[in-house]
């Protein structure tokens, strides 16, 4: 019998915990591209863990959509066995795993064929009977982007998309990049515009699902002692470092393409660095946020001349090393990857923010793969004591260090007397860690967004005029950079934090990067 329940009044057997937030409505999820990595590794190990969680809608379903011949079945099968790999909780919960599975569709097609989604309508609509998702969609690119204009064009002419204003919910979640450059971005964003409203629309970067990332605006706004302090008065300059062992694993064609400003700079590091340097927003909502944060990207100086590129601008690719003693060959040497290829697997970069807050605080970015160590942090330098008590070069400035990853926390830098009859100072550091305090493991960053997403909460998700801003400030780098007549990046070994020239681009200031 067709199933079409009240969602707040149907007792759902899986929710056995307290809930801080309310469920979202109910809803049908579409994956397209469900038979890619993304699916297995990330969205259905966090569709599970919501699950088990009890915090997905009590009506839900899902259909995966992809070219590969599978039956529904062989689907479920396929999924079981990629949650059992990926999924963040351990064991698979069968009980909760045959509830999920039970609502769970595969549609085979070209995205280029509209009776591919005349079928996926037909089984949205039987999920709307048998699971009660009431007609509510959120559709999820998890496709390359050149896959993004038929898959509008395809859902716009199914009659898929419905107004923002009417009863059922449409939303579109759309993986990056988001474009390849300004004019691109800019060509998406009015594609996309033409199907839906931009209240539907969820682009996402999944840096901002990571608790670490979220805490940002928590410990600069939720709390009294840091913002007086938080400018050009007194901070010296800032660090960004987001260092990874991994190389670009089996994603040469892909990386080839995007080279590591695209991969890592126009989106993960830029939203870090708009959360370090954001004015408080006058409300914690979604425009309000979003507001904020454009305003550090406009407020980026943008460099513009070769020679501007030349002065703040180091780019580099591997060649072979070695990383925790094992050996890793160069980039050239990946598969897919063009011999001579020049495209950049790590960036060192120097910015002003020209606003009353941050003029003449430079910001430091770097970003790598096969670096010695996985770290991603934000280091906050304040400025040298006027006069030191103790003996010239006695103390060290304090810095504060957000760690986004590992060992997620925050620390303080600052110095203490060793004990002795001296005044002898050494640096000692007051540190938070989430693993110790909360305990329990954070969940994973698309647990968070894609909650988010079914509940129509944007505050996480880059608003069209925000990515547009992050790209007019890489797209110029790029310009310069994939000039073929500029020089090539410059080689670093695998297993080192990139080529000597990162570190004269601020020992020319007289700094130096944070060792780590
Ligand atoms: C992805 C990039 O967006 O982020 C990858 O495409 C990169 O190249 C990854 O490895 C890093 O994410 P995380 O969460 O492991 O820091």
């Amino acid at each position: 019998m067709p199933y079409a329940p009240e969602h707040d009044e149907v007792p759902n057997p899986l929710r056995k915990g307290l809930r801080a937030d309310p469920a979202p409505e109910p809803c049908a999820i579409v994956v397209f591209g469900a038979s890619g990595d993304l699916a297995h590794r990330k969205l259905l190990p966090a569709l599970y863990n919501l699950a088990a969680a009890a915090r997905l809608p009590a009506s839900f379903g899902l259909v995966g959509v992809s070219k590969s011949p599978f039956s529904h079945e062989q689907f479920q099968k396929d999924m079981r066995e990629a949650v059992g790999r990926f999924s963040r909780t351990k064991p698979i919960d069968e009980e909760v795993w045959k509830d999920f599975a039970e609502g769970m569709r595969y549609c085979a097609g070209p995205f280029d064929d509209a009776a591919t989604f005349q079928r996926l309508k037909a089984q949205l609509e039987e999920l709307d009977k048998m699971r009660g998702t009431r007609g509510n969609r959120l559709f999820y690119f998890a496709t390359p982007p050149s896959t993004f204009p038929v898959l509008l064009k395809q859902l716009k002419a199914a009659k898929l998309i419905n107004k923002p204003l009417e009863t059922q919910s449409t939303r579109i979640v759309i993986e990056k990049p988001f474009g390849r450059d300004l004019p691109s971005a800019r060509a998406l964003n009015q594609l996309v515009l033409d199907v839906a409203d931009e209240k539907q629309i969820f682009r996402i970067d999944h840096y901002l699902g990571k608790e670490t990332v979220q805490n940002l605006l928590v410990f600069r706004f939720g709390n009294s002692i840091f913002e007086p302090i938080w400018n050009r008065q007194f901070v010296d300059h800032v660090e960004i470092t987001a260092g990874e062992e991994l190389g670009i694993e089996a994603r040469g064609r892909y990386y080839e393409e995007a080279g590591i400003m695209r991969d890592m700079i126009q989106n993960h590091v830029l939203q870090l660095v708009c959360l370090t340097a954001m004015e408080p927003p006058v409300a914690f909502d979604a425009d309000a946020v979003r507001d904020e944060k454009i305003k550090v990207l406009r407020a980026i100086q943008t460099m513009d001349t070769p020679e501007q590129v030349a002065r703040n601008v180091v780019i580099g690719q591997y060649t072979e090393g070695s990383i925790a003693g094992a050996d890793v060959p160069g980039y050239q040497q990946e598969k897919d990857v063009a011999q001579g290829s020049r495209t950049p697997t790590f960036v060192a970069l120097k910015f002003n923010i020209n606003s009353w807050r941050w003029g003449g605080v430079p910001f430091y970015l770097r970003a790598g793969k096969r670096m010695p160590k996985r770290a991603t942090e934000i280091a906050v330098f304040f400025k040298p004591l006027p006069h030191s008590l103790f003996g010239s070069g006695a103390t060290q400035p304090n810095v504060l260090v957000i760690r986004v990853q590992p060992q997620e926390g925050i620390a303080l830098r600052f110095n203490a007397k060793v004990p002795g009859e001296r005044y002898r100072p050494r640096t000692v550091s007051m540190d938070f860690r989430y693993g110790s305090t909360f305990g329990a493991t954070s969940p994973e960053a698309y647990e968070r967004l894609l909650l988010d997403a079914m509940r129509g909460d944007q505050t996480l998700f880059t608003r069209k005029d925000e990515v547009e801003a992050a790209w007019r400030i890489v797209g110029n780098i790029l310009k310069v950079t994939e000039n073929p007549e500029s020089p090539a990046p410059f080689a670093y070994e695998a297993g080192t934090w990139g080529p000597p020239q990162a570190d004269q681009l601020l020992e020319q200031d007289g700094r130096n990067w944070r060792r780590l």
